[in-house]
Order: structure tokens, then C-alpha cells, then sequence
């Protein structure tokens, strides 16, 4: 079922577990992560960036693939389509191909504009039924062209985001796309706890999933945290699965070549990350 990712993040609140957003970049990837939703009985959110929504040729076609393959997989977990750091621009392309989920990603603005913008979209979002996040301070790193410098959130601002109605909130607590640096000082629970406090019952979201340890997860749930973002670590995964059978000449043998076979151990590394992270965050049996 596609579903505003509301009901879903409001439960895994007050349940004290996250669900995953686990973003997609093609068909394999969308498929992979749907048949372990499906498997784990959890619900699950697909990202979506605006690169990759331009890499698979545009966001209706992201959209109407994703709610085929729901169809065509008998998928019945809570799906949520989701913009990921979703321009104002962005927002409106995805509203209109039929997404059930966006990111407002108002951060890089002065917090009057990001207010503005985000107020907006929230009337938007509540008229069509859509969940919106919002960003408040920013994620460090780079992802797909979005540049953070991974400033931690001002607990004050993101109260006035908050009270504008939406959704989820992203707060910055010195989280990072990518890998971690060697050197990264962890998240910052101060922060975290201080936003947890101005926002009571907001689902909070945890940009740069990917190589946190196991222990800040479960104390970010703990704080409040719903929703979880992994990218990187399915790419890192199915790359190195790809690397493997390559590099073992499994596509010189036979008709080893052909994309079903080739493709095959990235998508059960995409699958297996996706159960891993599942099982973390405790969305298993959820849905
Ligand atoms: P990672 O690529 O670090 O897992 O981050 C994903 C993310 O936050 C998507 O918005």
C-alpha cells in the first residue's frame, strides 16, 4: 500500500522504534527493498533525491513504477514514496507525479524563509493527504549535489518549524552523509535531547544512517527519533557484491553476463542491509 509515511512514523514514536527511509536508485534497488518490507512485515519509506529521480528518468516515472511494483508484488506493508532533500521546485514536481511523501529541505535559507516556505507546503500536504519533513541546521557531507556543513539545530528553530504542522523534523546533530570521517566527534545528544524536549510528540528524523554505531541508533530512538535514512551503506554493499562476482569472472561463465545474473548479489546485499537495519531499529513486525 502506498501511504503518507504519518500513521506509520506517529506509531513507531510512541512504539520507541524507527522506520527506515532506504533510498532507491533503480528498478533493482526499488524491488529489493520492497521484498524484504514485505518479508519483515515492516513498513518502510523509499527515498527519493532529485538526482536519482533524474537518473531513472524522472519522478512520475519513479512514481508510477513504485506503485506498479506494489501492485505487481502484492506488496501489503505501508509503502511511503518520499522526496529526499526535496527543493521548493522539487516538492511541487513530486506532489504532482503522486509521491506520498516530501522533504522540505529549507535549511541553506534564513529560518523567516524556511518558515515561509515550509508553512506553504504544509497547507499543501494537508489538503492532498501528503506527509512533509522539514530541516532544521543542516547535515554535513554531500549528497547527490546537496552540500551540508553539518551545523547542529537551534532547539528555538526547530520549535517554530515544528509548530507549523509538519509532519517529521530533520535536526542536524552532527550527522553526515557518506562515511564517517576518522575523526567525527558522534552525534550530538545534547542537541538531540534539547530539540526532543521543544518538540514533544514530532517524529524526528536521522539523516546519515549509514555507519552509525549501534549503540547511538538505539540511544537516537530512545531521544525520539522515528525515522532513519540509509544510502550509502546499500550502495557500498551492492558494490562490493558486484566487485565480487566480477572479479571471480562469474560473468565470463556461461551466460554469466546477463543483467538478471550480474545484477543478482548486489540486489541480495541491498537485501540483506535493508533486513540488518530493519532489525536495528526494531520495524520488524511492525507493519
Ligand atoms: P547516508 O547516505 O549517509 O546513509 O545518508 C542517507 C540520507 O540521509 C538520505 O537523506
Amino acid at each position: 500500500m502506498l501511504v503518507s509515511a504519518k500513521e506509520m512514523l506517529t506509531k513507531a514514536k510512541e512504539g520507541h522504534y524507527a522506520v527506515g527511509q532506504f533510498n532507491i536508485n533503480n528498478l533493482e534497488w526499488t524491488k529489493a527493498v520492497l521484498l524484504t518490507a514485505e518479508e519483515m512485515k515492516s513498513p518502510v519509506i523509499l527515498g527519493v533525491s532529485e538526482g536519482a529521480g533524474k537518473y531513472m528518468c524522472g519522478f512520475k516515472t519513479v512514481a508510477d513504477m513504485v506503485k506498479a511494483m506494489i501492485d505487481e508484488l502484492k506488496i501489503t506493508v505501508p509503502v511511503a514514496l518520499h522526496l529526499d532533500h526535496g527543493s521548493y521546485e522539487g516538492c511541487y514536481k513530486c506532489i504532482e507525479a503522486g509521491f506520498s511523501s516530501i522533504m522540505f529541505d529549507g535549511s541553506h535559507y534564513p529560518i523567516e524563509e524556511n518558515v515561509a516556505k515550509t508553512q506553504e507546503l504544509v497547507k499543501v500536504c494537508e489538503e492532498k493527504g501528503l506527509s512533509l519533513e522539514a530541516e532544521v541546521g543542516s547535515i554535513g557531507g554531500e549528497e547527490d549535489g546537496v552540500i551540508g556543513m553539518g551545523e547542529c539545530a537551534d532547539p528555538n528553530e526547530c520549535k517554530m518549524i515544528a509548530d507549523l504542522g509538519v509532519t517529521m523534523l530533520a535536526a542536524g546533530i552532527g550527522n553526515i552523509h557518506g562515511k564517517y570521517p576518522e575523526n567525527w566527534a558522534g552525534l550530538s545528544f545534547d542537541t538531540l535531547a534539547a530539540v526532543s524536549e521543544k518538540v514533544g510528540k514530532m517524529p524526528l528524523v536521522l539523516h546519515g544512517g549509514t555507519g552509525i554505531p549501534e549503540d547511538m541508533i538505539k540511544k537516537a530512538i530512545s531521544l525520539g527519533v522515528s525515522k532513519i535514512n540509509v544510502n550509502t551503506e546499500c550502495q557500498l554493499a551492492f558494490a562490493a557484491a558486484t566487485r565480487a562476482y566480477v572479479e571471480a569472472g562469474k560473468d565470463l561463465q556461461g551466460k554469466g553476463f546477463d543483467p538478471r545474473k550480474l545484477l543478482a548479489p548486489g540486489v541480495e546485499a541491498i537485501k540483506a542491509t535493508v533486513k540488518e537495519k530493519m532489525e536495528l531499529f526494531g520495524s520488524v513486525g511492525k507493519a
